[in-house]
């Protein structure tokens, strides 16, 4: 393919590694962004691999249609037919929406953005009967988003001092208000999958064969949710990463299946 020309030696290396994990340390602006899309291309165009079989993370909506747009540029629309790419959040809300019968919710669930969840908050705080000026909405809300995002539920919330009682009874209602609105919150989308794969070794299963290809960008920048998702897709496969910074794992956990 005539795009590698355009590639430095070593960014061809990292686009045409072989099957394996491959780690990409490079500093900012140096172009690893651009060897993961090149790889995409690559992989479709020269390793006969499936568009549906590729899996490619983004950090924001901005970068996955950049990315989206330059593979298109270099295959033509049909080949990348198929490529699961976007963001954690979205690709989450795509499987989930796929796999909603092993959920509480029905397939056509609403996500809610930060204002319907902090008013959902605040309504609760004020039918509990709590002090608003001690129970803050966005502070109550940034605790409970602090707890999904290293995989907390709300019956497994830690209580420690009283105000994480009062979190913790917070929390409980939240959910269930959100599941009685057939809503996800933002980090909801990240837990109910991480769950489903943890929880249903058969869905694992099937997601874990497809992915042959896990593309992550920016993955010094994955939180806990983020990170167990990933370690699950790729139990069968491999894991393309691109930090720019020194990273590793979320300390609670498993560093086993990510060399
Ligand atoms: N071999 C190359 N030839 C020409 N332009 C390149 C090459 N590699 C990268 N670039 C250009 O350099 C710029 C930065 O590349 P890219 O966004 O891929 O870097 P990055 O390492 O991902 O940056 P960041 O650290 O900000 O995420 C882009 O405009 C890209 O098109
Ligand atoms: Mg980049």
């Amino acid at each position: 393919m005539d795009f590698l020309n355009k590639l430095n030696p070593q960014q061809r290396k990292a686009v045409t590694a072989a099957d394996g994990p491959v780690l990409v340390v490079a500093g900012p602006g140096s172009g690893k962004t651009r060897v993961l899309t090149q790889r995409i291309a690559y992989l479709i165009a020269n390793e006969g691999v499936r568009p549906w079989q590729i899996l490619a993370v983004t950090f924001t909506n901005k970068a996955a249609k950049e990315m989206d747009a330059r593979v298109k540029a270099m295959l033509n629309e049909q080949a990348t037919d198929g490529i699961m790419l976007g963001t954690f959040h979205s690709i989450c809300a795509r499987i989930l929406r796929r796999e909603s019968d092993h959920l509480p919710l029905g397939s056509n669930f609403v996500i809610f953005d930060s204002d319907d969840q902090e008013r959902i908050v605040k309504s609760i705080v004020k039918e509990f009967n709590l002090n608003d000026k001690l129970y803050r909405a966005a502070s109550v809300h940034a605790s409970i988003s602090r707890a999904k995002n290293e995989l907390i539920s709300a019956e497994e919330y830690p209580i420690n001092v009283y105000r994480d009682e009062v979190v913790k009874r917070v929390y409980i209602e939240y959910q269930k208000r959100l599941i009685a609105s057939n809503a996800v919150d933002f980090d909801d989308l990240l837990v109910y999958t991480a769950r489903l794969l943890e929880e249903n070794p058969a869905v694992k299963e099937k997601y874990a064969q497809r992915y042959k290809h896990i593309l992550v960008d920016e993955f010094q920048d994955t939180n806990m949710a983020q990170y167990n998702l990933l370690k699950n897709l790729a139990s069968y496969t491999l894991l393309l990463w691109i930090p720019s910074r020194s990273w590793s794992p979320p300390s609670n956990s498993s560093r086993a299946s990510v060399p």
